[in-house]
């Protein structure tokens, strides 16, 4: 069975985040959403518990997709649960810089590999921290979020 683990901290689930596991599930037998703590980033806008109800939701439609939560180095994680790569999505030559720099430290240290996916146009431009800032805001979230979480998310980031 091919399994592949696509990490983040999806704080909150975006459009660009729908997109990729839209698109990775098709790439595999079993995808895992793995909710975990990037300790660049020292805020976090949701609960863990509550990026994870997020991220059930959004993937509601989609049969062979599990999300869950770790702790530890991702190359532990990706042997734990079985996976055979990692997965991650590029929208820039920011990110590329960043990714490739993860990708070979997990190559290094554990030889596990990374498998990169560009991003769709329709979602280039979205992320997770724009999200949060037009949501606290006061702005719509339509089209950036799934539909099917959009309330909740902007009740969330409103609250503020
Ligand atoms: O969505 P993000 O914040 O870009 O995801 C980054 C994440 C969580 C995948 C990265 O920070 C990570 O892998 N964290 C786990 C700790 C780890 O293994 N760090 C070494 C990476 S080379």
């Amino acid at each position: 069975m091919r399994t592949l683990l696509y990490p983040g901290s999806f704080d909150p689930m975006t459009m660009g985040h729908y997109d990729l596991i839209a698109r990775a599930c098709c790439l595999c037998d079993h995808l895992i959403v793995g909710v975990l703590h990037n300790p660049k980033k020292q805020t976090e806008q949701f609960t863990k518990e509550k990026r994870i109800a997020l991220l059930k939701a959004g993937c509601a439609g989609f049969q062979n997709v599990t999300v869950r939560t770790f702790s530890g180095l991702l190359v532990d994680i990706v042997k734990q649960c079985g996976a055979q790569a990692i997965i991650r999505g590029l929208r820039t030559e920011a990110d590329f810089a960043i990714e490739s720099e993860m990708a070979r430290l997990n190559k290094q240290i554990k030889g596990i590999d990374t498998v990169f996916l560009i991003a769709s146009p329709e979602v280039i431009h979205i992320s997770a921290s724009r999200v949060r800032e037009i949501g606290r805001l006061g702005g719509s979230l339509h089209g950036l979020v799934p539909d099917t979480i959009r309330d909740d998310i902007e009740k969330g980031l409103a609250k503020e």
